[in-house]
């Protein structure tokens, strides 16, 4: 695997690039903007870093579909981002437009990438992305849970003292307020995190990493999340592009998994050079059910014609 295309030059885009590029994740990237010039610039500053960083990546930047031609993997991060009292709800009208003409795009320059939907809402977009394209499941998938799980490692940290590096978070569902972290799958030091952590502690987790991404943009009052968001994007570009079949919370098409179908939402999964090899199913007990089953209906209330 060679080359990946990243599809939208915002912060998203281009901080993903970069990583991409400084830890040496593939050869090529094609940066792919509507916006004239906005890609072109963004491959131009991240090519004269290459001299003090020291990497040899190529990154083109076009407003030009022709340049994803080759790809083994498309990055979608376009869309228009969540603003202050948006809900992700409301991007989904805007973003599913956007995301039709890209999977035509890729269609028509790339048929044989893998596909990775990041524009919100994700859950939804991930499910009209692999319904356009007619392929099958595993080629078409979402990122979500691998930063839900990253914010949640952090807040879990933030109440225990102890290194993120011996930090397990699990978080699945929806990518949005009701998605479900999970704290019996999620371990402090090899120990069960819903055993160590006292109730107050627990529900702080849990409410903060719901409102991780909301938290970032309150403060920043313009610009969503885009460093954490990146760094997760990178996790899954590594596993896929070193055949790692690492398992990671992804928005995957369900078709009988978790006794659901019709629908794209975070579970864990395995993940290598093919995309999405597997879905593991968890033995999640009753509450734990009730809230998947609640963050499901929030995401297929999305999916059902206006
Ligand atoms: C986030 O959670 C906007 O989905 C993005 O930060």
């Amino acid at each position: 695997m060679k080359k990946i295309s990243i599809i939208g030059a915002g912060r998203v885009g281009e901080t993903t690039a970069l990583i991409i590029a400084q830890q040496g994740l593939c050869q090529e990237v094609a940066l792919l903007d509507v916006r004239e010039g906005a890609a072109e610039g963004a491959a131009l500053d991240i090519m004269q870093a290459a001299v003090y960083f020291g990497f040899d990546v190529e990154v083109n930047g076009s407003s030009d579909p022709a340049l994803i031609a080759g790809s083994d993997l498309v990055i979608v991060t376009a869309g228009s981002p969540r603003k202050p009292g948006m809900s992700r709800s409301d991007m989904l009208k805007i973003n599913t437009t956007i995301i039709d003409s890209i999977v035509d795009q890729v269609l028509e320059h790339t048929p044989d990438a893998l596909l990775l939907i990041v524009s919100n809402p994700v859950d939804a977009l991930t499910w009209h992305a692999w319904k356009r394209t007619g392929w099958e499941k595993g080629r078409v998938f979402g990122q979500a849970g691998v930063l839900d799980g990253a914010r949640m490692a952090y807040f879990i940290a933030r109440e225990t003292g102890v290194s993120f590096k011996d930090i397990q978070a699990m978080v699945i569902g929806g990518h949005g307020d009701t998605m479900v972290p999970l704290l019996s799958f999620s371990s402090v030091y090899g120990v069960n995190a819903a055993a160590l952590l006292d109730p107050a502690a627990s529900a702080r987790i849990i409410e903060h990493t719901r409102n991780g991404g909301a938290e970032v943009l309150t403060l920043r009052k313009n610009s969503s999340a885009y460093n954490a968001p990146a760094a997760a994007i990178c996790t899954m570009v590594d596993a896929i592009f070193h055949d790692r079949k690492r398992v990671l919370s992804c928005v995957s098409v369900l078709e009988g998994e978790y006794r659901q179908s019709d629908i794209s939402v975070g579970v864990p999964v395995v993940l290598g050079r093919n995309g999405i090899e597997q879905v593991i199913e968890l033995p999640l007990n009753e509450t734990e059910w009730m809230d998947f089953q609640r963050s499901i209906d929030s995401v297929r209330a999305y999916l059902e014609p206006a």
